[in-house]
């Protein structure tokens, strides 16, 4: 999709549509008149994600008017614009290619810039590449989209830029997440990493089983052993030339390209879905993607653990104890709660590597979702500063995190006679008790912990998005490293 920035009043601009907002209770200034008499007559309500399409509406040059409902004022904000240039997107899909927004003085802003860019493009993306014939042909994408300011300086333009490169490493990231299992198993997911460093000019390694054995990830190997597909340890680093002394991020994602639960194995109903088992991972390698092209000032190295969980004759079994590369063992009572064993491995790597403070996201517990459904990620921690940065990086790009407990009572649960840790916690608190095994291996480096079970995916599309992948926490991640100082 094609996006440029002009300046332009609305009625003057030349596209297929163009999009105007207007919220909910008081009209906005520059409505021209002749929608205002649609305001009056309640066709356009103002009301979020409302909108109305008026054909030929005199004054303005272009042969459709879409009007955005904004919602009420004191709710309007970035993240809500987002919403509504995906929406805008969605509803003008099939209908025309080409499409201009009108932003008009009230959200006529840097950061509302980056937010329609943002938005176009993720409401644009459909999980479609394996369709074929007529449904995907009227699924056509918008083409173009043009953004009106009064004044394109070079900070709304750096914006735009900040938008785009966020949004389309996004888009990669649910094309990886979207892929079924039989086409993306570790070593494709490593294959998708090398391209993407390659043209984004990265440095790539992959680990494979022998160096794995080598290093002794016992806890990583142990997942993979079940399947016939062999496992990959993917790293990405970004090192830019000026980079801020003595900080280096290292962002981890779980790779489970699919998620049988092993020989603790999982119901068939819905188990199709554990293809996204590897979202984690891959809003990693989208996140590395849009640090190379938006150079903040400081290292990020991306490490992705990507392994299947199968049953196979080779599976391990519950009651199996691995030794991890840290060094501890692990007594693995449930073979489904393996993201926390190829989490702790890589978060160990992570810290062999020189990493100074981790971010690990991962699909990891049902337990997650329970406690929070699919609107809010979950978070913990044990730095609160790195926290803080955290959580203001995710209310700026718009994702919302849940900052959850992670008290020593919950390491009660993980205690085991055999081993050093047991890998499961008992019935409650699960997604707290997984956050706490991991915390093991983090040791006293900063770390946080976002669980996106219930966030990486939407069962259902909604009216900015389509059903399937989102792309979280990966805009986060890039604010926080973009946002180091
Ligand atoms: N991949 C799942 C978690 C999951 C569940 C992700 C639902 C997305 C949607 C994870 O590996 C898993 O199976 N976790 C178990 C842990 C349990 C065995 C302690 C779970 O949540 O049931
Ligand atoms: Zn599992
Ligand atoms: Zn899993």
């Amino acid at each position: 999709m094609e996006l440029t920035l002009i300046s332009s009043p609305a009625a003057a601009l030349d596209a297929e549509a163009v999009v105007v907002l207007e919220s909910e209770g008081s009209k906005r200034a520059d409505l021209e008149k002749p929608l205002a008499a649609f305001y009056d007559s309640g066709e356009i309500t103002g009301k979020f994600l409302d909108f109305a399409l008026f054909h030929g509406v005199e004054g303005y040059k272009a042969r459709r008017v879409l009007v955005a409902g904004a919602g009420k004022p004191d709710k309007f904000d970035a993240a809500a614009l987002r919403k509504l240039a995906g929406g805008a997107v969605r509803f003008l899909k099939g209908k025309v290619t080409a499409i201009a927004f009108a932003l008009d003085a009230a959200a006529d802003s840097a950061e509302y810039v980056a937010a329609v860019a943002e938005g176009a493009l993720l409401g644009n993306w459909e999980p479609d590449r394996l369709k074929t014939g007529k449904e995907k042909e009227e699924s056509k994408p918008i083409a173009s989209v043009t953004i009106a300011v009064a004044k394109p300086d070079t900070e709304r333009t750096a914006a735009l830029e900040r938008g785009r490169a966020i949004a389309e490493a996004a888009n990669l990231t649910r094309d990886i997440s979207v892929e079924p299992p039989n086409l993306l198993q570790p070593t494709a997911l490593a294959d998708h990493a090398r391209r993407m460093c390659e043209a984004a000019g990265l440095s790539f390694d992959v680990l494979d089983r022998d160096r794995m054995r080598q290093l002794g990830m016992g806890a990583l190997l142990g997942v993979a052993q079940g399947s016939a597909e062999p496992p990959a340890l993917i790293i990405m680093r970004y090192q830019p030339a000026d980079a801020l002394p003595g900080v280096h991020l290292g962002f981890v994602g779980k790779g489970v390209t699919f998620d049988t639960g092993g020989i603790s194995i999982k119901p068939a109903e819905g188990m199709e879905k554990m293809k996204y088992d590897m979202a984690g991972g891959a809003a990693v390698i989208g996140a590395m993607q849009a640090i190379a092209r938006l150079k903040p000032r400081v290292a990020v190295t991306g490490i992705v653990p990507a392994v299947e969980n199968m049953p196979g004759g080779r599976a391990q079994r519950p009651g199996d104890i691995v030794t991890s590369l840290s060094g501890k063992t692990i007594e693995v009572l449930n073979t489904d709660a393996e993201g926390r064993l190829i989490l702790a491995d890589a978060l160990a790597y992570a810290r062999q590597l020189g990493c100074t403070h981790l971010v690990d996201t991962a699909t990891l517990t049902g337990a997650v979702v329970v406690a929070l459904g699919h609107v809010s990620s979950g978070v913990w921690t044990n730095n609160d500063p790195l926290l803080q940065r955290w959580m203001e990086a995710a209310k700026q790009a718009g994702e919302r995190m849940w900052h959850m407990p992670l008290d020593d009572d919950y390491r009660e649960q993980l205690k085991t006679v055999y081993a050093d840790i047991a890998n499961i916690g008992g019935r409650w608190g699960g997604a707290c008790t997984a956050a706490m095994f991991l915390k093991e291996f983090v040791d006293e480096t900063p770390w946080v912990h976002v669980d996106v079970a219930g966030t990486a995916w939407l069962d259902d599309a909604k009216p900015f998005m389509a059903k399937g992948p989102t792309g979280a926490p990966l805009a986060s991640f890039v604010t926080l490293a973009l946002n180091w100082k």
